[in-house]
């Protein structure tokens, strides 16, 4: 018999570890939940008695903190101590794209997850459940199986794939209302025992269980589903350009087929974020790597068309501007890749801003949770332009009204609420003549602002 798991500990306090634990330890206060990291500004972070300065912004995440937080939920850096005392281990690292040796640019770099795998052999000296938390190719459980069967002290290791679903910015909805949570395993008692966790909210019929490698493999496949509607309806967006249609009616149109349903099919100036580039070219490298060349090109092209999207916004603007943006003040409005987050990983906005600024236009950035600080760290790590010059050509505002006073052009990358609400009268006057709003994720109101004599171009229309 399994006994029963009074400790778990996630190693990795990020986006998908943070808010995951926090909801379980919410859920469970008989279960006492350690979230531990290497990196130590986040981890004071999560124990900063501001619940503002937690290092990641989601709705709703402060309150779900402050319930457990110190009674039965515990960030800490004692990676080895927490490994140690838990009956159970969830892995929330982070598994990057490579960027060196074979599988580069496509495959997934699993050091991190090897480190934690060779740390929790050498520390634990009881049984462990240890749950892949963490997006993975598949098969990789009996990698992680084989390091801890072969570095560990002689204890059983059951392992479990968990793949999370949460999107940013609804994360703590998501975790409170799931549509399905999904284990894989072999090992009847160790999946028992994580589904009583997740019993303790999620309605039974809606926790699913499957071997591990189905497990594994669909959390890829939901992901790379979801980004494949997404560049469907951008595609559809240049089409719509062209010849006169609407694609908000289109998309409203399809969407009312039962069979195709109208979730996702927002047209945007590319999809962004940490997870659906990096699991399509995983699954695109893992298809190539059994010489499933077919089955590979069909998914890149998911990645092609993102790619194509987001270039050819930036070239719209350009085109539009009279084909020069040199010296001209161009005003980015939203920096992370969507709305209610803090997140800026892939985000479209970095590759569009690259583009201007590679024309020599000069930026002005506002988004109203993102630093200054992060947006010239994502500039700078594309490697396009010195570090000095990425400072002289972009300007980061935290007032949308001083942002946008001289600008040419606006261009809104995230779909923020607020900026719908703004006094676009007032931001008219403050503009040069004339002025041009470029709308990559069709969010104002088109009428309006023409009213207000805008140059307004929408994606897809
Ligand atoms: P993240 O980068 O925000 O967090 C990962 C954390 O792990 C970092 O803080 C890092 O310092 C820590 N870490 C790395 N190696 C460590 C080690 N050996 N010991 C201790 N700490 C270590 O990443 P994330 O966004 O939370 O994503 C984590 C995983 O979850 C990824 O595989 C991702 O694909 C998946 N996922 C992410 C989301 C999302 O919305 N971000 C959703 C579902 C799944
Ligand atoms: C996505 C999935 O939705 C989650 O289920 C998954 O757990 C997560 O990836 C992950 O594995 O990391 P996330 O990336 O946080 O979540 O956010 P989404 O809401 O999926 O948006 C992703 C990108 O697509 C954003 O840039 C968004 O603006 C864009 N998008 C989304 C559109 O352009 N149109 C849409 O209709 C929907």
């Amino acid at each position: 018999m399994m006994k029963n798991i009074t400790k778990i500990t996630c190693i990795g306090a990020g986006y998908v570890g943070g808010p995951t634990m926090s909801v379980i330890a919410q859920k469970n206060p008989a279960i006492q939940v350690k979230v531990v990291d290497l990196n130590t500004a986040r981890i004071s972070a999560w124990n900063d008695e501001d619940l503002s300065k937690l290092p990641i912004y989601e709705p709703g995440l402060a309150q779900v903190v402050q319930e457990a937080r110190g009674r039965n939920l515990h960030f800490s850096t004692d990676v080895a101590g927490a490994i140690a005392e838990a009956d159970m281990i969830f892995i929330s690292v982070n598994t990057p794209t490579k960027t060196y040796g074979k599988g580069r640019g496509q495959a997934a770099d699993l050091k991190f997850i090897e480190l934690c795998a060779r740390q929790i052999a050498e520390v634990a000296t009881s049984d462990k459940i240890v749950v892949e938390k963490s997006t993975l190719p598949v098969r990789t459980a009996e990698a992680l199986k084989s390091i801890l069967d072969n570095t560990g002290n002689g204890v059983n290791f059951h392992i479990l794939s968990n793949p999370e679903f949460l999107a940013e910015g609804t994360a703590i909805a998501d975790l409170h209302a799931p549509d399905r949570v999904l284990i894989g395993g072999e090992h009847p008692e160790a999946i028992a025992a994580l589904a009583q966790i997740y019993e303790a909210w999620v309605p039974k019929e809606r926790i699913l269980t499957t071997n591990v490698w189905s497990s594994e493999l669909s959390k890829l496949v939901a992901n790379a589903f979801l980004a494949q509607r997404v560049s469907s309806i951008n595609a559809i967006s240049e089409l719509c350009e062209v010849t006169g249609a609407n694609v908000e009616e289109v998309a409203h149109a399809i969407g009312k087929d039962s069979r195709i349903g109208p979730k996702f099919l927002k047209v945007s100036v590319g999809f962004g974020g940490s997870c659906f580039q990096k699991d399509i070219l995983n699954l695109v490298y893992i298809a190539r790597s059994y010489h499933l060349d077919a089955v590979a090109n069909y998914w890149e092209q998911v990645i092609l068309l993102n790619d194509h999207q987001k270039m050819r916004f930036a070239e719209h603007i350009i085109k539009t501007m009279y084909n020069t943006v040199n010296g001209k003040q161009i005003t980015v409005l939203g920096w992370a890749f969507k709305k209610d987050t803090n997140d800026t990983r892939e985000s479209a906005a970095i590759y569009v801003a690259d583009h201007l600024l590679a024309e020599e236009a000069q930026l002005v950035v506002y988004d109203p949770k993102v630093s200054a600080e992060q947006v010239y760290r994502d500039l700078d790590s594309l490697g396009s332009r010195t570090p000095a010059d990425n400072r002289r050509l972009v300007r980061v505002e935290n007032d949308p009204y001083i942002a946008t006073a001289n600008a040419y052009a606006v261009a809104i990358l995230t779909e923020w609420d607020e900026f719908r609400s703004y006094d676009w009268e007032r931001i008219k006057k403050q503009m040069k003549k004339p002025s041009f709003i470029f709308d990559g994720r069709k969010l104002l109101d088109k009428i309006a602002l023409v009213n207000l004599g805008f140059h307004y171009y929408a994606i897809g229309e």
